[in-house]
């Protein structure tokens, strides 16, 4: 086997996003596209030379041709051991805690978490750096500019390497481990939840429903729950990754994932249902006839956290991301902890979580996740709520209620308009930047502006500052208005809406949060002139 130098020239599109470098599987299948892109890596973070480094993926098309490369580039510049999930598959989060479980230099996921994926879908490759985390920006900057120079890449003339078998083998001076892909990760749910609790729950009365969307979280759901918790086989549906993931379009969302919203609304529907993503990194939450949107969920994880053995001593502190709803400041601010804002994406967690100032984190966009790796965790959150179902006893749906009870209720809907032209998408946010420092003060029908900006983000740990993270609209009452224009999109833009407003009055909890939201509705249309920027009537997605 001998080491190839290969010549190549920069790609000059090869910036990564706050998820990796995604694309589609097209751009990918270039010459030299995939290499000068990890090679790239290689050459920016540090020496890997006798290092351990985790490769998986989510299985999607590409996912397979695309390890045997990146294994033969990583032996070719002498990293030591790389530990590979089986067939390929490792899910975000199960990256995560191997890396920090075997103190490795890094991993590289290979994925575009809910983008559709098959020949004519996304791909995606993204580095986490040694806590587990997805890189931070210095690093990912980093990367970009080598992308831009990159004149050569390293690569081992050397047959494929067999991924489908367990076991240990030789690439060159790399040895190369093909681990089982859940076994590390379901370790390390066995020390956080009481699973001997969930198993009497799953096994008795209480039914559960859970869809993968035949995406990578099917694996870990049909070990943990069927084999490990006694849920009876058949919970777990569409539980064997594909790569074109069945022609669906893995995000568990209500528009996305309606399968399973059928069986939880239908008749005689289970007690819990819940589904992931592609990456298994983000969960669906829904109780019989019941959705819990992801910013409710975060408030009542943390409100009954510690009825939980792996934070039975309480939390440190909780972190959202600007547009998930204020639901778990209520909660943060009634047990007497700091309630984080962080801009929109996951690694903005990394540093309070290994600073150890917050303990449970989540997004709106089904992002669940605590400090016990870095990244969300689809399966954690589910086992989160099977713990707290196990012990009280009752619906989530009772769950919910009483914690508005308790906390007044959040109304919060998300508006999506995507794949819609870039250069309106920018006026629009262009103008309503313009307009900010005007709104405050103004009277909308019953809503009086308190205040408006461009949210800007100071890390409290190493002081950096994120600007433009999206527009804000506080209203007197509590309400707010967010409006954003989506990091992750491949296609034109996606403009997003975030509309919120609080009911402490049980007596109206009752109502269809589109029509709680109504008034929001109409005050950013007439603020952002959406219609008539876009020329859509309509958002495409409203979660
Ligand atoms: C979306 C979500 C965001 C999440 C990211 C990665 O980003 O809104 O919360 O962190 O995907 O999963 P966006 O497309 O809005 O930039
Ligand atoms: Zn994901």
């Amino acid at each position: 086997m001998s080491i190839r130098k290969v010549s190549t020239t920069p790609l000059s599109d090869q910036k990564p996003g706050t998820s990796g470098l995604r694309k589609a599987v097209k751009a990918f299948q270039q010459p030299h596209y995939l290499e000068n892109f990890v090679q790239s890596i290689f050459d920016s973070v540090g020496d890997l030379r006798g290092q351990t480094l985790v490769v998986g993926g989510d299985g999607r098309y590409y996912n397979r041709p695309a390890i045997q490369i990146i294994l033969k580039i990583a032996a070719a510049n002498g990293i030591g051991r790389i530990k590979v999930g089986q067939k390929g598959i490792l899910s975000t989060p199960a990256t995560s805690a191997i890396i920090r479980k075997y103190q490795a230099i890094g991993g590289i996921i290979l994925s575009a978490s809910h983008n559709p994926g098959g020949p004519n879908g996304d791909f995606g490759v993204k580095y986490n750096i040694s806590n587990g985390g997805p890189a931070p920006e210095k690093v990912t900057e980093a990367i970009y500019d080598r992308t831009k120079v990159i004149d050569s890449y390293q690569i081992l003339e050397a047959p494929d390497v067999d991924i489908e078998t367990l076991g240990e083998s030789h690439l060159g001076e790399t040895v190369i481990e093909v681990i089982d892909s859940v076994h590390d990760y379901q370790e390390l749910m066995e020390s956080l939840f009481d699973f001997d609790r969930i198993h009497q729950l799953l096994s008795g009365n209480f039914r559960i429903s859970i869809d993968a969307l035949h995406a990578v979280a099917g694996p870990y759901a049909h070990a943990i729950f069927e084999q490990r918790l006694g849920a009876p086989v058949g919970t777990v549906q569409n539980g064997t990754p594909l790569e074109d993931f069945g022609g669906g379009h893995p995000d568990p969302n209500l528009v996305y994932a309606h399968d399973l919203v059928d069986i939880l609304y239908g008749e005689n529907a289970p007690d819990f249902g819940a589904a992931f993503d592609g990456d298994g990194d983000r969960n669906m939450i829904l109780g019989r006839k019941f959705f819990v949107t992801p910013s409710d969920s975060l408030a009542v994880l943390a409100a009954n956290a510690k009825l939980v053995p792996g934070y039975s001593s309480g939390l440190a502190g909780v972190a959202r991301s600007m547009p998930t709803s204020q639901a778990v400041d209520r909660v943060a601010a009634q047990i007497g902890i700091e309630s984080y804002e962080t801009p929109t994406g996951w690694k903005f967690f990394g540093n309070l979580l290994d600073a150890r100032k917050a303990t449970l984190c989540g997004e709106e966009s089904f992002g669940t996740g605590s400090n016990h790796i870095r990244e969300k965790d689809g399966l954690w959150a589910v086992l989160f709520w099977l713990n707290i179902l196990a012990v009280r006893q009752q619906s989530v749906e009772q769950i919910v209620r009483e914690h508005w009870q308790t906390y007044g209720r959040n109304y919060y809907s998300r508006h999506d308009y995507e794949e819609i032209e870039t250069a309106p998408a920018n006026t629009l946010i262009e103008r309503l930047r313009s307009l900010l420092p005007n709104l405050k003060g103004k009277q909308f029908g019953n809503y009086q502006v308190e205040y408006s900006d461009d949210f800007s983000y100071t890390d409290p740990v190493d002081g950096s500052i994120s600007e433009k993270q999206g527009v804000r609209i506080g209203f007197t009452d509590g309400s707010r208005i967010v409006v954003r224009l989506s990091g992750t999109g491949t296609q034109g833009a996606t403009l997003r809406v975030y509309l919120e407003s609080y009911e402490p009055d049980p007596a109206k909890h009752d109502l269809d949060p589109q029509q709680a939201l109504a008034p929001l509705i109409t005050i950013v249309e007439e603020i952002a002139q959406i219609r008539e920027l876009t020329g859509r009537e309509q958002p495409t997605v409203i979660t």
